[in-house]
């Protein structure tokens, strides 16, 4: 793997499954290195659903291939640390990596659906997974774990037969959560995985995710940009901005945001009052990742800059149960120096 990670001493199985360690990545373009991912840590703890929000491009998708350790050509991992179940990610074995994949961590990819094998059935989607890792598995055993793989997405066992052509959006979803279930992984990270879907099917497909992740208490890395969405499905929320988590907070209420970013995400969320849809963005654009701004990525947008946000990256602080890396909260003294939580 192309990365430069310092290797650490101890691995404990017993931590939370998923540590993310200072981690940034950058894109090698015609122009120069992109820095896409940007000094993230973030933990997930076992049974938890964590969500990751922030705007298109803000590095979310980058960041999952990362964990998965499936960063494409030109992509590079500068710095941090990633353990999975313990293990230090970047510096397991090739061919343990590569079975740990499906083992201990899978992913349910953006778009994922529309990359079914268009000449493979639904069975043989899921027996190729399960021979290709579990190359001893006996007939019998791989259909009995099929059918118990649809019976957990709620898929009729006669669809078993059926091409992707065959079936709805919603349908080939499950499939690809069924997919991605196939080891029982212990930590799930999924991309987008309902935002092609109407909202009826969204909402049966995140009840289905919901009942999966409290019956086995896997840990789930949950990404969108549909705040709302992901504020109903998540015990915690991370808000992504221009390559750096910017808030993390517990509360989901609107008025539990204080980074000035997560307010403005928070007041883009249509508001049905009296007679009316209220809808307010955040005006402006995210930055250009080769020319980053200095300070704060936020500053050149946000409402309550000030001469250190052009200046100095903020640091995470503490703030009413929240973490915020925001420099309005050092100002008014209601802080306390973080690291990663
Ligand atoms: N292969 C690549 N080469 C160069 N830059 C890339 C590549 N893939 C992604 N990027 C850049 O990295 C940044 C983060 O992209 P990423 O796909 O991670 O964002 P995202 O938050 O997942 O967005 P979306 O909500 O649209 O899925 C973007 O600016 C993107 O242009
Ligand atoms: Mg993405």
């Amino acid at each position: 793997m192309r990365t430069p990670l310092a290797s650490s001493p101890t691995d404990n199985p017993d931590g939370p499954p998923l540590i993310l360690d200072q981690v940034s990545v950058s894109f090698n373009t015609s122009k120069g290195p992109a820095r896409a991912v940007n000094d993230v840590s973030l933990t997930l703890a076992q049974g938890e659903i964590l969500g990751l929000v922030g705007e298109s491009g803000s590095g979310k998708s980058t960041l999952a291939f990362t964990v998965m350790g499936l960063l494409p050509d030109g992509a590079r991992v500068d710095s941090g640390q990633i353990r999975v179940m313990g293990k230090d990610l970047y510096h397991l074995d090739p061919e343990v990596l590569r079975d740990f994949r499906w083992k201990g961590i899978s992913m349910v990819f953006q778009s994922a659906m529309n990359a079914l094998n268009p000449v493979l059935t639904v069975q043989d989607h899921i027996f190729d997974t399960l021979r290709s890792h579990d190359p001893n598995i006996t007939d019998e055993k791989a259909r009995q774990r099929m059918l118990e793989l649809l019976d957990l997405v709620k898929i009729d066992a006669r669809r078993a037969r059926s091409f992707p052509h065959e079936l709805s959006g919603g349908m080939k979803q499950r499939v690809v959560l069924a997919i991605a279930m196939v080891f029982n992984p212990p930590v799930l990270l999924m991309d987008e995985p309902t935002t092609a879907l109407d909202v009826v099917v969204q909402r049966s497909i995140l009840n289905q995710v919901r009942e999966i992740q409290a019956e086995r208490k896997m840990a789930i890395l949950f990404i969108s940009h549909d705040f709302s969405l992901v504020r109903s499905l998540a015990h915690r929320v991370a808000i992504m901005y221009a390559g750096r988590i910017v808030e993390i907070t517990a509360s989901l209420g609107k008025s539990d945001a204080h980074h000035p970013y997560t307010e403005g995400l928070m007041r883009a969320i249509p508001e049905l009052s009296e007679d009316e849809v209220t809808i307010s963005g955040i005006p402006g654009n995210p930055p250009d990742l080769l020319h980053l701004p200095t300070g704060c990525p936020f500053h050149p947008r946000c409402p309550v800059a000030f001469d250190r946000c052009r200046t100095e990256v903020p640091p995470m602080l503490q703030v009413q149960g929240n973490l915020v890396a925001c420099h309005q909260y050092s100002r008014s003294g209601e802080e306390s120096d973080h690291g990663l939580e």
